[in-house]
């Protein structure tokens, strides 16, 4: 068994995966059929996970459903205890940081310390604010003018109610964390959830399917379901008990989500790829500059939607900025997540980094120049270098596609004009930063950038009171953050004549 590499307890918990969590029962898939997941460091299969297909999804809907009964323990619960459960299920996930970062590292390749400083901090703070949330979601008392039209007198009000069934569907960059962000305000909002983790990446969040037993939610309201996103996926789009779908992944698979949502009209959020530019001025301090962008490039292996993939630097400042980010690539130590020294983890697959390093191919045939990086490791695992190209021409593929690994273009420019238009100049908008001591530019370049976020004199800053999501095919919506309640709830009004 591939799996034995592993002793225990890591074993027992990547064990869990061997199973889905569906109204609180853990179960094979109907058909009897497993997939294999596989540990990007070396390529060896770490478990078979169940190959939840439609009729899977079937009994998971109708599980969420089942919770979300009129007069049932999570539609009878109080707001505040429904908090209470939230902020339990985040104790456990801190008390569990260990289990969950090993698992995410196995399973992901990122590096360990990414878990522990930020994707398991960040969970738990996603949990706890949300946990804050259920005692404060009111409807309001709205004075109306139909009475001096009608002669009558009337009492009108607006109640907050959960949206139903939420599908949700997560990606395999930070699988534990993106998993929380979906989970956390549907709970608040007193969904029920039908949760997908990605292919790749499932085995974290058969241990947080757990953990949301343990903390005592409900049997039905958090169920946990595997398999591929063109059978599981699909059939959860498709479902028509699902009445919300909350996504995050491909610009393309965002498409098709909306799509198939047509056919019933589900609500869909949708937190797609990016493109960020990363401005820096030449008066910017070209310390923090450095690490910022290194940061912005590399960590999470560049798989982060929020990536600084394009990096402008104005003239002056532009073959010192370039030679020291470079020089910083070649530093990283690559290796095995779970590895402590590890700085940088190997690509998702085989496949994804043929496509990552294709990339490089495809920039260097139109122009570009590499600076440092752009080939695989040899040996086992799908590793690739940390890459700085320069000389993309400003249409070339390279300067508008996502790549989603290690690989920056850097591009010098003179004016602040000249930089915002390049900026702008993409059909993505997620993030973006500027860096520069000017105050009244970093405002200027703030309001006109279009993107969901802009950092200045620092990159990826993440808090889980800050509204997160895109702009133009970045997506719709936003999450970690009060709005993001709206999604998951539906506005009743109610009009009393008195
Ligand atoms: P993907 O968007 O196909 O997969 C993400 C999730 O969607 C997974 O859980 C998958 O099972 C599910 N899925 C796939 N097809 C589906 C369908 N037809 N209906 C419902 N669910 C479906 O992304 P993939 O193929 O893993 O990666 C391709 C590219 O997507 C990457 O190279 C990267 O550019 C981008 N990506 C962006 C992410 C982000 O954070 N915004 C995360 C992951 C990938
Ligand atoms: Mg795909």
């Amino acid at each position: 068994m591939a799996e034995a590499q592993f002793a225990p307890p890591v074993l027992d918990d990547i064990r869990l995966a061997r199973k889905m969590l569906i109204g609180g029962e853990w179960v094979e898939a109907i058909s009897g059929k497993t997939f294999p997941v596989y540990d990007p460091a070396d390529g060896q299969v770490i478990a078979d996970v169940p190959a939840g297909e439609a009729a899977d999804v079937d009994r998971a809907v109708a599980a969420a459903r089942a919770a979300l009964a009129p007069g049932g323990p999570w539609r009878s619960m109080t707001p505040q205890v429904r908090g209470q459960l939230i902020w339990k299920l985040a104790d456990l996930v801190e008390r569990n940081a260990e289990r969950l970062s090993v698992l995410d590292s196995i399973d992901s390749g990122k590096p360990i310390n990414e878990m522990i400083y930020f994707d398991i901090p960040f969970s738990v703070d996603v949990l706890r604010y949300y946990a804050g949330w259920p005692t404060k979601i009111t409807g309001d008392t709205i004075p109306i003018s139909y009475p001096a039209r009608s002669g009558g007198r009337f009492h009108a009000y607006t109640l907050k109610e959960p949206v139903g069934v939420v599908g949700a569907i997560v990606p395999w960059n930070l699988p534990l964390l993106m998993a929380i962000k979906k989970l956390a305000p549907a709970l608040a909002t007193g969904c029920a959830v039908v949760l997908k983790p990605a292919e790749q990446t499932p085995i974290s969040i058969a241990l947080l399917a757990q953990l949301t037993i343990e903390a005592g939610i409900p049997a039905g309201v958090v169920n946990y379901v595997t398999g591929l996103g063109e059978s599981a996926g699909a059939a959860i789009v498709d479902h028509p008990g699902v009445d919300k779908v909350t996504f995050t992944g491909s610009v393309g698979t965002g498409k098709a989500i909306v799509r198939s949502a047509a056919q019933d009209l589900k609500r869909v959020s949708l937190e797609l790829g990016g493109k960020s530019p990363n401005i820096v001025f030449d008066d910017a301090d070209l310390d923090a500059v450095v690490a910022g962008a290194a940061a912005g490039a590399f960590a999470t292996q560049g798989e982060s939607c929020i990536a600084g993939s394009r990096l402008y630097v104005q003239r002056a400042v532009f073959d010192e900025v370039v030679q020291r980010l470079a020089d910083h690539a070649a530093s990283l130590k690559l290796g095995r997540g779970l590895d402590t020294a590890t700085q940088m983890g190997p690509l998702i697959s085989a496949e994804h980094r043929d496509k990552v390093l294709g990339y490089v191919e495809i920039g260097v045939a139109e122009g570009a120049k590499v600076v440092t990086g752009g080939r695989a490791l040899a040996g086992e695992g799908f590793f690739a270098e940390p890459t700085v190209l320069v000389n993309a021409r400003p249409d070339s593929r390279i300067m508008h596609e996502e790549i989603f690994g290690p690989v920056v273009c850097a591009v010098p420019f003179d004016t602040e004009a000249e930089v915002l238009a390049l900026a702008n100049n993409t059909r993505f908008g997620l993030g973006a930063a500027v860096w520069t001591k000017d105050i009244s530019r970093a405002h200027r370049m703030a309001a006109a950038i279009e993107s969901g976020q802009v950092w200045v004199n620092c990159y990826q800053a993440a808090d889980s009171a800050l509204p997160f999501g895109g702009t133009k095919e970045s997506g719709w919506g936003r999450e970690t953050c009060r709005e993001t309640l709206e999604e998951y709830l539906e506005t009743k009004t109610v009009v009393v004549a008195l």
